[in-house]
């Protein structure tokens, strides 16, 4: 049955495990195979030619795994990919810019809205496009954190050192008085409350990781192939260092990680 078959997710390593936990929380029997492109990480620096390559090649090797619709759980490989892959793929396939700019779009009274994210995906400008669609008269000012990523993959959840960091960052986004910012990156969820104190009560963190798992599950029962009910079955590919991935995946996952395993991506 289409139903039973696995929701395909992927992005450059850990960073999508933290919309494969919301896929968890509110998608609880559906089967997920994941792919982190650990040997290749970051994609936040790299070409929109190589990221379209990488993009291929993973879609690819999901497609062996026989996925019924795709996850592109990256902000990086969602704005340089999405729209190239996407009329490739015979299979539904979404991204985690869209739902996340459809909640900030919804969430802001102000109209002053902050994006942080990779150099990538601040670059491309896409979260500021697809708001603009929303409302031209958005405010929108985005601030790339390229540190963030080391920080989270060093387990620096909650150190001086990412406070410091942080707070520079931010601080331009504070001088703008946004009321709401989006974390346009797959692993800022993860330093969640050090955002949340730098910035305040008052302003809105909308994670796409969230919507993301919403508007999925929209998708699938729309198309008639949402999985209701039954045991779900989690795999988990990388291409490399699967212990380094087991550790983190068993850190903010919540469900017991069985094994992962090593896939030559090149090779798709
Ligand atoms: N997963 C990436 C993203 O959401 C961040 C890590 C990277 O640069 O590859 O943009």
């Amino acid at each position: 049955m289409l139903k039973d078959a696995p929701i395909g997710v992927f992005d450059s390593g850990v960073g999508g495990l933290t919309v494969v936990r919301e896929i968890i929380r509110q998608l609880p029997s559906e089967n997920v195979v994941y792919f982190g492109d650990t040997a290749r990480v970051p994609y936040g620096s790299k070409s929109q030619k190589t990221i379209i390559e990488y993009t291929r090649q993973i879609i690819h090797f999901l497609k062996t795994k026989k996925v019924k619709a795709i996850v592109i759980a990256c902000n990086t490989a969602s704005a340089y990919a999405l729209d190239t892959v996407a009329p490739e793929v015979d299979v539904p396939i979404i991204g985690v810019v869209r739902p996340g700019a459809y909640t900030a779009a919804h969430t802001t009274v102000s109209g002053n809205i902050g994006v942080i994210g990779t150099e990538g995906t601040i670059n491309s400008g896409i979260y500021s496009s697809v708001l603009h669609e929303y409302n031209p008269g958005f405010r929108v000012i985005g601030k790339a954190c390229p540190l963030f990523v080391p920080l989270v993959e060093e387990g620096l959840l909650n150190d001086s050192v990412t406070d410091e960091i942080a707070s520079r960052y931010l601080q331009v986004l504070k001088d703008a008085h946004v009321d709401t910012l989006i974390l346009g990156c797959t692993h800022y969820p993860l330093i969640r409350s050090t955002i949340r104190r730098i910035m305040g009560e008052g302003v809105n963190l909308v994670n796409p990781a969230y919507e993301t798992a919403i508007s999925l599950r929209c998708l699938l029962k729309e198309q008639g192939i949402y999985r209701e009910s039954g045991e779900p079955e989690y795999h988990f590919f990388v291409s490399d260092g699967t212990d380094k991935f087991s550790a983190f995946a068993n850190s903010i996952l919540p469900v017991e990680l069985v094994e992962t395993r090593l896939v030559p991506i090149d090779e798709y």
